[in-house]
């Protein structure tokens, strides 16, 4: 299983250039099996969760092609979907399968998906998900681990009034997929509103959809027939570029990063802002950080977009370990996502933990050892733990990190980092 072998201690300085989004990504490949025309996605990250997909698609007879190596364009092409089911061994490493249930029922009127069962950080149950499928006239049985969502005679789907009791992405997006070849208008109340479920309405769109409100909490679809094919550009990864800002922040280093989106980053650029952080914006896409001489403390709390990611939190503490004083760190989304901290601590991390909040006193200086990472994120907050400790730090367990970073100690060793993958 590979590690990464960190060397603290050192500043990072020059140019990062940010990957695509992969739950951007994700769905975007999802939606191709919407229609039998291609599909041709650009600004593909290169990570396992993008293979997964490629598998999955690939189980269903869809085409997906990579016209050059390394991949960063993928061509997709559901002439016609057989099986329609995504199965355990796929689902099981990659809980985003889930979002082939919407397009897949969309368009055939039946599906068959393994219950991707919990995770690392908590139940992620998907009943809303087959709440809303139901009022939209799918019929759904889940039986030996697979939810089946069938309509009758295999027919479409028709329009419904989805009001969702809790904000869920995912959710969001196999509803719209569904909802864009059903027959009639949906309407889809306490909608996600992150900017990769506006990715997703706008590629849909691109496909011949017709959304309304898109970017906000209800939207509206009027289902089509057909779909068509398109080329589409997916949105940078606003987590590998706040990932890379704590990077830059906490050794005290400087960081230009090219190709991202500030202005889906503002909660994380106002809270590093708030412990001291530089960050510039240069250009639309391009964003310096400096790290200050000295880190002060800030509370954050999790919240849907467009407050701060939960998917920023476990980087967010590795900040805090640095800043002086008392952090208060509120998970709201996710009931167990504190798994890095016991890791931290044992860095030397000074964080008591009750329930949902955990209090990060520091500055605490780390130093290197062993740690186990135990899901994506929790990973790369070691990783940028092991870059300010003191001696060598070695993350175990690194295929959590490869599911959704494109090749990070490359990037990372690209700026100065001693970072390297032993096995
Ligand atoms: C997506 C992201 C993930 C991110 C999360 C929250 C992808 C591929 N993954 O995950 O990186 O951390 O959003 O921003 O885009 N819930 C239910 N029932 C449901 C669905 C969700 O109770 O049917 C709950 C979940 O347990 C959780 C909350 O709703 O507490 C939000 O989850 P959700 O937004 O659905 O997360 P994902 O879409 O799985």
């Amino acid at each position: 299983m590979d590690k990464f072998l960190i060397e603290g201690g050192h500043r990072l300085e020059g140019t990062l250039r940010i990957s695509g989004a992969k739950n951007a990504a994700l769905p975007a490949m999802a939606a191709a099996l919407l229609t039998p025309e291609t599909v041709r996605l650009k600004n593909i990250p290169r990570v396992r969760d993008i293979v997964t997909m490629t598998q999955l698609l690939a189980h269903m007879d869809v085409r997906v092609e990579a016209p050059e190596v390394p991949p960063t364009d993928l061509i997709i092409e559901g002439r016609k979907v057989s099986g329609a089911e995504a199965p355990y061994e796929l689902v099981r490493t990659m809980r985003a399968s889930i979002l082939t249930l919407g397009p897949l029922v969309g368009r055939l009127g039946y599906a068959r998906v393994s219950l991707p069962g919990g995770c690392a950080i908590g139940a992620r149950p998907i009943d809303l998900h087959l709440k809303a499928l139901e009022q939209m006239g799918a019929h759904i049985t889940t039986e030996h681990g697979y939810v089946e969502a069938r309509v009758a005679g295999k027919g479409r789907l028709r329009g419904g009034h989805i009001v969702f009791e809790k904000i869920t992405v995912t959710g969001t997006e196999n509803v719209l997929m569904a909802a864009a070849l059903a027959e009639g208008e949906t309407w889809i109340e306490n909608a996600a509103r992150e900017p990769e479920v506006t990715d997703l309405a706008e590629l849909l769109i691109q496909m011949g959809a017709k959304i309304e409100g898109v970017g906000t909490a209800t939207l509206r679809v009027h289902g089509v027939s057909a779909l068509h094919g398109t080329t589409h550009t997916i949105i940078p990864d606003r987590i590998e570029a706040g990932t890379f800002l704590v990077a830059g922040a906490i050794t005290g280093g400087e960081l230009v990063l090219d190709g991202c989106a500030p202005q889906h980053l503002s909660a994380v650029l106002a809270k590093l802002a708030e412990t001291g952080v530089e960050i510039h914006e240069e250009a639309p896409d391009r964003l310096r950080v400096r790290g200050a001489r000295k880190l002060v403390a800030a509370d954050v709390t999790t919240e849907e977009y467009p407050g701060f990611a939960t998917d920023m939190q476990a980087q967010y503490m590795a900040v805090a370990t640095q800043a002086d004083g008392a952090s208060v760190i509120t998970e709201t989304i996710f009931e167990n996502r504190f798994m890095h901290a016991s890791e931290m601590a044992r860095m030397g991390a000074n964080i008591s933990i009750e329930g949902r909040q955990a209090v990060v006193r520091g500055p605490a200086p780390l130093t290197g050892t062993s740690v186990i990472a135990s899901d994506l994120r929790a990973s790369a907050s070691l990783v940028l733990a092991g870059l300010v400790a003191r001696g060598e730090t070695l993350v175990d367990r690194v295929y959590h990190i490869d599911r959704g970073y494109a090749r990070i100690e490359e990037k990372l060793s690209s700026v100065g980092a001693r970072i390297r993958r032993v096995r």
